[in-house]
């Protein structure tokens, strides 16, 4: 069996490749299926004689709970941004001052918007796959890589060689490349998405970084993810250039677009980032500029590197792609804090390949600052190609005086009809009726279900929604009440764009999920509890805190406005948004119902022991998050060490512990002041 297994292995490969690569189907699709569910019968039946580059890793199967964290070989670094044709010369004059009279050659390369990936190969065989993470360690989702079919498994023997020499064959070396959701499989997605009535996703990007962090690889197939590689890295030099690596690794089966062009001049790398303008829309992925590489890698050796990008690549950023558009009308949507925001509504036009009608307006001031009107057309952007965005009113298109009308700001809650008021110092219009008003007490339900809450990700999608809307949910603690018998068979029916109407209904699966979600939400910590119950102006950060500080619900229900104060970062407002919740019988009364049935009342109590006197003497801040410690742990560890934690950057503070996402206020004080800036790692060597 083992011979026929890896023939049907050799074989499958070898039509994928053909498929993929050369785009020649040499067999049916009949025929492959066949060879393929002959194949996953065999391994199912002789596991032991299953191939490492076997191509049912393709569909998929394996579950991945927890993405373990695993280190760089080579730092994965970033690129430093330009944005106009100056700063394209500037770069190619600071090149020549480092080359001198050398002459060098530029290799331009679409930049695709996805998420950068680091690929393994070990004797030939895909091994790891890696996110960027924070550039030195990244998440491993090798089985979800696996998945793409464009990326070779394994590759031919010799075939990452330039010469014929069979010593100068590679078969361990890295390589790198963006993952991407192509943009026909998101548009499919978003148009299953909006039949089923759920949520749509904003874009590729944001599509394709959800699915390849999927627990599930065979839900991960099915989102047809895609990768272009750009880059080749091994310990020994076997290319001199980027465009002999480029060719090599194409040749060995890589997918890499054929979009790169080898130039000579400054002037045809512009010509180059002109021409791909326009023509960057006919590629299958999203892409939001052009990296410029310098070609010659001995000449990259001599330009080096800054602390966070390489000297010898820059990428060019395109301007956000605007078009101006009719403005139909304004709608307003009450937020879970009863916020209320006009949306502009808008004759649908195509942006960065997605149709947009409709656009924040923020609030009343946003309006009157754009000088906006009924019927007038309006410039339309999207930032970062995520969300669209309102930049101005087209002159050009104006209509006459007769026919734009004022926008007038709703005076009554458009959802429950309580008069609107305006608070002191804030833009936004509120609905003050929290109890009752409906998208009030969704968004929040929405708000306590969410992945950095209670993280109860069965109940999204839409579902939430529904049993809202059928009454079963209307608070947090109603969902700790549900029962299988009341979701089984519940209906929902949505209008598709023809305006027919669909029925979908809770199936027997759904509803154990849902359940299952819900009861393993009880496992989630204390912080996460006491953010999720929503208490305004309490983020993640500040409730770590108060967990950290007060330790458990009961100590802090006691907390007056001092005590609270006592606690690092929180404010005057925290503390009164603090306790006019805590006033509020209603409030008292879930969270009664809530500790009921088991939610994390306590914090787990991570018991400080001392492990050292090392940091005796010292003064720590962190700011950002951190790989191997969670905010609890790297306080419990300074504590543990001797060391002592400061609550903000003062001449006091010895060393500000910077991680991922630090915050730049932070930063730029410490900066101020001298304060010593130390990485993770180097905290860790200092405990230890
Ligand atoms: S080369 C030192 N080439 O852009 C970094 N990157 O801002 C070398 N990207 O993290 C990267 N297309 O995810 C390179 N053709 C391309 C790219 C590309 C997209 C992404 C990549 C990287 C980010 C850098």
């Amino acid at each position: 069996m083992n011979a026929r297994i890896e023939e049907l292995t050799k074989k499958i490969n070898h039509y994928n490749q053909r498929y993929y690569q050369d785009a020649v189907s040499e067999v049916s699709d009949y025929d492959f299926d066949k060879l393929l569910a002959e194949l996953i019968t065999l391994e199912n039946q002789y596991p032991q004689f299953k191939q490492a580059d076997s191509p049912t890793q393709r569909v998929g199967g394996g579950i991945t709970k927890s993405f373990d964290t695993i280190q760089h070989r080579y730092p994965m670094l970033s690129l430093s941004n330009t944005y106009n044709e100056q700063e394209i010369l500037d770069w190619d004059e600071r090149i020549r001052k480092t080359l001198g009279e050398e002459s060098y050659e530029f290799v331009c390369e679409i930049k695709f918007d996805g998420i950068s990936l680091s690929m393994t190969y070990e004797n030939s065989i895909l091994k790891q796959a890696l996110t960027r993470g924070d550039g030195t360690k990244g998440d491993d989702i090798t089985n979800n890589v696996k998945t793409i079919r464009t990326l070779p498994l394994s590759i031919n023997n010799y075939q990452l060689s330039i010469t014929n020499d069979s010593k100068n064959t590679h078969h361990s070396f890295e390589v790198r490349g963006e993952g991407f959701m192509p943009i026909t499989s998101f548009n499919r997605l978003n148009q299953e998405r909006e039949e089923m009535g759920e949520n749509l996703l904003a874009n590729p990007r944001n599509a394709a970084s959800g699915a390849f962090k999927m627990q599930d690889s065979a839900e991960v197939a099915k989102r047809g993810l895609d990768c272009y590689v750009y880059q080749f890295l091994s310990e020994d030099d076997i290319f001199e250039t980027h465009e002999q690596s480029l060719i090599a690794i194409k040749q060995a089966g890589f997918q890499v677009s054929d979009s790169w062009r080898k130039v000579k001049t400054i002037e045809e790398v512009i010509a180059y980032i002109k021409e791909w303008e326009q023509k960057r829309h006919t590629l299958p992925c999203a892409t939001d500029g052009i990296v410029i590489k310098i070609n010659n890698y001995k000449q990259r050796e001599e330009l080096g590197f800054t602390s966070k990008s390489p000297r010898w690549a820059i990428a060019y950023k395109y301007k956000a792609e605007s078009k101006s558009t009719l403005l139909k009308s304004v709608t307003f949507q009450v937020g879970r804090t009863g916020a209320v925001t006009p949306v502009a509504e808008l004759e649908p036009i195509e942006l960065a390949q997605t149709m947009v009608k409709r656009a924040t307006l923020h609030n009343a001031d946003e309006i009157e600052r754009l000088g906006l009107c009924l019927g007038d057309y309006v410039f339309v952007e999207k930032a970062g190609e995520i969300i669209p965005k309102i930049t101005g009113v087209d002159e050009n298109r104006r209509q006459t005086t007769d026919d734009r009308q004022q926008i007038l700001f709703i005076e009554n809650c458009p959802a429950c009809g309580t008069l609107l008021v305006r608070k002191e110092g804030e833009a936004a219009y509120y609905c003050t009726n929290e109890k009752d008003c409906p998208p009030q007490v969704k968004g929040k339900i929405e708000h306590f279900i969410q992945r950095k809450a209670m993280n109860i990700d069965s109940l999204g999608e839409g579902k939430l929604e529904l049993l809202f809307d059928k009454g079963l949910v209307k608070n947090i603690a109603d969902l700790y009440d549900l029962k299988y018998e009341q979701l089984l068979g519940l209906e929902k029916t949505t209008i598709d764009e023809a305006g027919k109407e669909r029925k979908t209904s809770f199936k027997e699966k759904t509803v154990q999920n849902i359940l299952e979600g819900i009861e393993k939400s009880k496992e989630q910590p204390f912080s996460k509890v006491l953010f999720s119950i929503g208490i305004r102006f309490v983020g993640e950060t500040t409730a770590e805190k108060l967990a950290a500080y007060f330790k458990n619900m009961d100590t802090l229900l006691q907390a007056d406005f001092e005590a609270l104060r006592q606690v690092p970062d929180v404010g005057e407002k925290v503390a009164q948004s603090f306790i006019a919740f805590f006033a509020e019988s209603e409030n008292i009364e879930i969270l009664n119902r809530l500790k009921a049935v088991g939610l994390q009342f306590e914090a787990s109590g991570l018991v400080v022991e001392q492990e050292s006197n090392n940091l005796e003497g010292k003064t720590f801040l962190y700011t950002g998050t951190f790989s191997n410690f969670t905010r609890e742990e790297l306080e419990a560890k300074i504590e543990a060490n001797g060391g002592k934690l400061l609550s903000g950057v003062s001449k006091k503070l010895n060393f500000l512990i910077v991680g991922d996402g630090a915050g730049p206020s932070k930063l730029q004080k410490a900066e101020q002041l001298g304060v010593k800036m130390i990485n993770e790692e180097e905290f860790s060597q200092m405990v230890n």
